[in-house]
């Protein structure tokens, strides 16, 4: 099962993505995890791309291609994968397309989580991450036992530097202006599964389950 989740920054990708991966026991690759795990490593990738983070843009296509490729080509992806935030933009969905065509693969489905921009721009503000293992969680949707305290690994949670409002605004936009013709292009190939993200956690993954098959 190969699966894409689209969706707006805050949309719950990578919640359910989450789920998704654990559910079909098949890896969830986060293009943003990767980033956020160069830029905590201090290489050469981390540092071209926390700039472009910080300021709610793209990393560049040329940084991102060949890195999912060469992810999606490993040893744990062969029966599949979810991919969270990645294609972003057409250039990259047609690299993606082109590295499946070249092995007979293809996407199953493009998982598209809808929320409206006000609902994200409240969500965003909530939002804590653990700088040990990359969990997330909602201060008010899915607040962990100890506040500031990961429950999975201990660590301490932060708020993502690009989770300030005036950030959150512009990654708002460069979606719509990038990420959101993606949804016409897999909607071209009848793969786009539209999912009301509105809904509690719990229920959003009983709708994908539900539309995607379990
Ligand atoms: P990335 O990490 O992919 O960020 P994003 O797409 O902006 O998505 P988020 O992680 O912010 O949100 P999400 O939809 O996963 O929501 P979540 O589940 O956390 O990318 C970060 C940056 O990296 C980009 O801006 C870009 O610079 C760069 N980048 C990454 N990939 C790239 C690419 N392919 N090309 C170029 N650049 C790239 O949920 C959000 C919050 O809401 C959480 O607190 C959660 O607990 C809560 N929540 C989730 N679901 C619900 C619900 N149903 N009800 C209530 N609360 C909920």
């Amino acid at each position: 099962m190969k699966v894409i989740m689209l969706g707006a920054p805050g949309a719950g990708k990578g919640t359910q993505a989450k789920r998704l991966a654990a559910e079909y026991n098949i890896p969830h690759i986060s293009t943003g995890d990767i980033f956020r795990a160069n830029i905590k490593g201090g290489t050469e990738l981390g540092k071209k791309a926390k700039g472009y983070m910080d300021a709610g843009q793209l990393v560049p296509d040329e940084l991102v291609c060949d890195l999912v490729v060469d992810r999606i080509s490993q040893d744990d992806a062969k029966n599949g994968y979810v991919l969270d935030g990645f294609p972003r933009t057409i250039p990259q969905a047609e690299a993606l397309d082109a590295a499946l065509a070249a092995k007979g693969e293809n996407v199953d489905y493009a998982v598209n989580i809808d929320v409206p921009d006000e609902a994200i721009i409240s969500r965003m503000s909530g939002r804590r991450a653990c700088v040990g293992c990359g969990a997330t969680y909602h201060i008010i949707f899915n607040a962990p036992k100890v506040a500031d305290v990961c429950d999975v690994c201990g660590s301490k949670l932060i708020i993502r530097d690009d989770d300030k409002p005036e950030t959150v605004r512009n990654r708002l936009s460069v979606y719509h202006a990038q990420t959101q013709p993606l949804i016409d292009y897999y909607d071209a190939k009848g793969l786009v599964v539209n999912i009301d993200g509105t809904k509690d956690m719990d229920a959003v993954f009983a709708e994908i389950l539900e539309k995607i098959g379990k």
